[in-house]
């Protein structure tokens, strides 16, 4: 039996995202809309909770409500999650980017407090990923802003502005391996559940 843990309805989960788009617009709030999507549909194949799929997506990235940031947009999303009751949900600001659980995998500017650096640092080196951590860090390593698209194209997108590391091809394998886990779980081609958008979205744009 899977654990129930507090979420904000749809709705209040849609609302939290048109605020946190007001404070900061962006292409940002569509990548979440995306990515809930994709979520929700590869969760409806796993057998996973729907719901706690879109909102974990629709979510993820909410700390980008903070301004134009980068690592402390992970902070701040969980920090405003905790903060409204979401304590489980908000857990997912942290690990959505870091499918290999290591903070030397950070791509970017560390514009964080020693104090917020440390809680990133502390929850990655303790964390036990759930299936829902692992599903959004695979659907934020496949959906843009457009749409759904091959992992191939997102990651080189997101490294080509953010950079790489000694740490990004480790990175890299574990989010091909998010695929072949998801793969098995669905049994069938997770890429076949969205042929027509990837196709589209990989190709066009
Ligand atoms: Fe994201």
């Amino acid at each position: 039996m899977e654990e129930k843990i507090p979420l904000p309805t749809r709705g209040e989960a849609e609302s939290i995202l048109n605020w946190a788009n007001t404070q900061n617009p962006g292409i940002w709030a569509n990548h979440c809309r995306v990515t809930a999507r994709a979520a929700e549909v590869i969760a409806g194949f796993c057998a996973l909770d729907t719901e706690r799929a879109y909102i974990s997506g629709l979510l993820h990235d909410i700390g980008r409500y903070s301004g134009v940031r980068a690592l402390h947009h992970a902070y701040a999303g969980y920090d405003l999650l905790k903060e409204k009751g979401y304590a489980k949900l908000a857990e997912i600001c942290l690990s959505h980017s870091y499918p290999y659980q290591d903070i030397g995998a950070y791509c970017g500017e560390w514009d964080v407090t020693p104090a917020e650096l440390s809680v990133i640092t502390s929850y990655l080196e303790n964390a036990q990923y759930n299936i829902y951590d692992k599903l959004i860090q695979l659907c934020d390593a496949m959906c843009s802003a457009q749409g759904v698209c091959l992992i191939e194209k997102r990651i080189v997108d997101v490294t080509r502005r953010y950079g790489f590391n000694d740490f990004t091809l480790k990175k890299w394998n574990a989010t091909f391996s998010l695929k072949e886990h998801f793969d098995e779980a669905c049994q069938t081609n997770i890429y076949d559940l969205f042929r027509e958008e990837i196709r589209d979205i990989t190709f066009k744009t």
